[in-house]
């Protein structure tokens, strides 16, 4: 009887074990999710006073629509990162971390529908192209829930 209720014991662990593992399996976050995260907080805080809380444009040019698109279409990330790295914020250029543009570059893109490379925008991913959605988005409704990968 006592040897019967380990085994279920064993079998019990066992299943919670393989239920983990596939769990984790499934959820393994993409990089690229965190990143976009981490930019869309960025651009709240630091952009969206001139670029509007949906890219739309404030004081500052939008960031979403098609003169944007076009300006950017077929470029490489690196063009936009530079801008963004050595001229942005405009009242205080030079303020944001390597990190920092990295991460706000990955949310504009994403929140323009812009495929990121794999592993996210970083260092050594900038001469990934840069290809926007068909559509063009003018009124970027919600680009925080559009932006997850
Ligand atoms: C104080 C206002 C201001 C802030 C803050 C600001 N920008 Fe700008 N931004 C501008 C203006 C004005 C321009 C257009 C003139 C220029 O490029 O110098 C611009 C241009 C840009 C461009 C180029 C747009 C194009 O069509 O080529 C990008 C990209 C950009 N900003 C991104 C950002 C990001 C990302 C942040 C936050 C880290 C930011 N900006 C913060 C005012 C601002």
């Amino acid at each position: 009887m006592m040897r019967r209720l380990k085994w279920i014991a064993v079998g019990a662990l066992l299943g919670l074990g393989t239920l983990t593992l596939t769990g984790r399996a499934e959820d393994a976050p993409d990089p690229r999710a965190a990143q976009v995260r981490a930019g869309a907080q960025v651009f709240s805080l630091v952009c969206a006073m001139c670029h509007g809380d949906r890219l739309e444009g404030v004081g500052g040019p939008s960031l979403s629509d098609s003169a944007f698109r076009a300006f950017y279409e077929g470029t490489t990330v690196h063009g936009i990162y530079n801008r963004v790295r050595d001229e942005m914020p405009l009242d205080r250029p030079g303020s944001l971390t390597d990190q920092e543009a990295l991460d706000v570059v990955a949310y504009v893109l994403r929140a323009n529908g812009v495929p990121l490379p794999d592993g996210g925008v970083r260092a050594d991913t900038l001469d990934a192209p840069v290809h926007f959605a068909a559509a063009p988005q003018e009124d970027a409704a919600n680009p925080a829930e559009r932006a997850a990968p």
